[in-house]
């Protein structure tokens, strides 16, 4: 990938690709500006150089066009007064109106554009839609990490449209910063992974399996592991989680120097009443369809010594309910240990925006060497062995 220190964007209209996708409470209010606070650099850049910033971006899963809650125009009087500059903002991406107010824009100018998923064409892929914003602009920066693991048009169409065509500062950091994970062979490399969901995590620890020295299991990832090391591959109830942990183990026996650690001790819900006092178990002992929500206090010593000895550390996904004050104690246990092994020199990075946010409610946000704007991106990147379409196209 090519990057943009030393470019000039002097009289020149660039198309930046960014990531605007920020959690908003149900009042409408974005409750965590980091995404946006980390494309001004890039922004700023263009600008500063006598260049007209347009910026591309996408907000939600909107379905049928236009929807008035994902219009971008939400996050416009953060970013004017993030860049203390106006930003105009126009109500489409495509189009002659859109071709003829950038005509009218000085050099040093921030035009946002509105939502690029209110036109089908952005996922479905479509190269008339791809020359339509081709046209706006002489230069393309892809600066949207967090949305690298998409195959849509303005993520790895349309770069093929232009002669200039590079990473914008956020991306070039974020991906330097994932690669740091693998170039150092600092050892041991200890990963963490949680969440909700096996079948997000189940490729990118295949992934990880041949780096690292110890895949702690937290959250939602439990039941699967332990199920599928219970059954030792000959389960009868069929779930597909279970079938994803089994085939896991089978690819960790390959690889023995790779250890994946389940918690010995959980704190648990009945499944049917989710406020009802928490307990702490023994994993073998939980009854029957209740819902993990902490590790216990047994696992916190097991995997915060663990981590006491860690020199890379990758934490994914929460171990937890963290959100609830009885369930919180793993993760504050694992985020300080994190926290004190960074100190001592370990290179540690939380990715996924559960996680971060998690980190934002215990106070240890400061506290690692990096926090990944993009959960999805940082796990896909890792999954697809750092070779993903959207980056492939900016090494031309
Ligand atoms: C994200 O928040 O993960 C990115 O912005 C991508 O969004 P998406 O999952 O809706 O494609």
């Amino acid at each position: 990938m090519v990057g943009i220190e030393g470019i000039s964007f002097k009289d020149k209209k660039v198309l930046i690709r960014v990531d605007f996708n920020v959690p908003i409470t149900e009042q409408g209010t974005i409750s965590d500006d980091r995404r946006i606070r980390a494309s001004l650099p890039t922004i700023q850049q263009v600008i500063k150089d006598g260049g007209i910033a347009i910026l591309l971006a996408h907000f939600g899963r909107p379905k049928n066009g236009y929807e008035e809650r994902y219009s971008l125009m939400g996050v416009l009087s953060i970013l004017t007064s993030l860049l203390q500059q106006p930003v105009v903002f126009l109500p489409s991406c495509i189009g002659e109106a859109v071709e003829d107010r950038i005509k009218t824009l000085e050099p040093g100018s921030v035009l946002l554009l509105e939502n690029i998923r209110f036109h089908k064409e952005e996922t479905v892929g479509d190269s008339h839609f791809a020359q339509a914003l081709a046209a706006l602009a002489d230069v393309y920066i892809n600066d949207a990490f967090g949305t690298i693991h998409r195959n849509h048009v303005s993520i790895s169409l349309l770069p093929t449209y232009f002669k200039e065509c590079y990473a914008g500062c956020l991306l070039e950091q974020e991906i330097a910063a994932i690669d740091k994970l693998f170039a150092t062979d600092q050892a041991p490399f200890v990963a963490i992974m949680g969440g909700n969901k096996l079948v997000d995590k189940a490729k990118p620890i295949e992934g990880l399996i041949r780096y690292v020295d110890h895949i702690l299991i937290g959250g939602g990832l439990i039941h699967p592991f332990f199920h599928a090391k219970e059954a030792q591959g000959s389960f009868d109830n069929y779930d597909p989680a279970v079938a994803i942990a089994t085939k896991l183990f089978d690819k960790l026996m390959h690889h023995k120097h790779c250890k994946l650690w389940l918690p010995t001790d959980v704190v648990m819900v009945p499944e049917r009443n989710k406020e009802v006092q928490v307990s702490t178990l023994l994993l073998t002992h939980i009854p029957y369809g209740s819902t993990i929500v902490d590790i216990g206090p047994a696992t916190q010593v097991h995997f915060t010594t663990l981590l006491a000895k860690a020199k890379t550390i990758l934490w994914a996904g929460p171990i937890g309910v963290f959100e609830r004050d009885n369930c919180v104690a793993g993760t504050v246990a694992i985020a300080k240990a994190i926290a004190q092994a960074t100190e001592r020199g370990a290179y540690s990075m939380v990715g996924g925006g559960d996680t971060a946010a998690a980190m934002k409610q215990i106070g240890y946000e400061n506290h690692f060497s990096h926090i990944c704007t993009g959960g999805s991106a940082l796990l896909a990147y890792i999954a697809a062995d750092r070779k993903l379409p959207s980056l492939e196209v900016l090494k031309r």
